[in-house]
């Protein structure tokens, strides 16, 4: 199976690989969310599994949740949890100094209350999110369902003030209907093509009435595991200063893949 693996799909699954290499024995983790995650999860149930490692997980959707569980990794709330030494998740997009868009999955807020609360934020990526400013991906905001159409009204008005490209705003759409996060709320992809001041943006898109959160990842980010189709893994720790590289074994991780056969 892993040969049928996608160069992509490869990237995100040796980046998961390499990042549960960070887990100890006895941490209480942040679970991600999307499909990079969900190798984080895998490859984190396979050490679970085979080494007898005790950790705790606080998922950051349902969807991780579930997968969590199936993978036999203890699922806790981060009320029970307080504090977490470790968050690993994906991004939309990351910048030079680690700046992140996140949200692609709808599920932002959980992800940055939960990558907030942790001692370390490792993100799992490939090299196609690297990007020299961020903003080419839609920057996604959780919003309140009640008036929404005024946020968004109120949110493009501010964009016309602030150091971005575009300034429309799109209602997330699941089918036919809004798509709605797992806090009941609802989520505008704005359109801003290049983003000048992303700090600045991250504060005042915030001040607006009915705006819960948004996918601006600002100084959140310690680590970033960067996969790569040929089995590459590029590892950038932004506080120690440092890159380094190695090769993943995609023969060793065979049994992994069983379950997706
Ligand atoms: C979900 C997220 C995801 O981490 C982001 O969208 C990346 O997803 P994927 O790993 O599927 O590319 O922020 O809200």
């Amino acid at each position: 199976m892993s040969q049928n693996l996608s160069p992509i799909d490869t990237a995100k699954f040796v980046s998961a690989k390499r990042a549960v290499e960070f887990v100890e024995d006895g941490m209480k983790l942040g679970l991600g969310t999307g499909s990079t995650a969900a190798w984080m999860v895998r490859c984190l149930g396979e050490r679970v599994r085979e080494e007898g490692l005790q950790v705790s997980g606080v998922p950051t959707s349902t969807r991780t949740a579930e997968l969590a569980r199936q993978q036999g990794i203890k699922v806790i709330s981060l009320d029970e949890a307080k504090w977490l030494d470790l968050t690993i998740d994906g991004a939309d997009e990351f910048d030079p100094e680690q700046n992140l868009i996140k949200g692609g999955g709808g599920a932002l807020l959980q992800e940055k209350i939960v990558a907030t609360a942790s001692d370390r934020m490792l993100v799992i990526t490939d090299a196609s999110k690297q990007v020299d400013c961020l903003g080419a991906f839609p920057l996604p905001i959780e919003v309140i369902p009640f008036g929404w159409q005024t946020t968004k009204m109120l949110v493009e008005e501010l964009l016309g003030s602030m150091d971005v490209l575009g300034h429309s705003a799109s209602l997330r759409m699941n089918g036919d209907s809004a798509f709605v996060t797992d806090e009941g709320n609802h989520i505008l992809d704005l359109h801003l093509h290049r983003i000048g001041n992303a700090r600045q943006l991250a504060m005042v898109l915030n001040q607006v009435p009915g705006v819960v959160e948004n996918g601006l990842f600002i100084d959140v980010c310690d680590v970033v595991v960067i996969g790569h189709g040929d089995g590459k893994v590029e590892t950038r720790d932004i506080n120690a200063g440092t890159t380094e590289e190695e090769q993943i074994d995609l023969i060793e991780s065979n049994n992994i893949f069983s379950d997706l056969d």
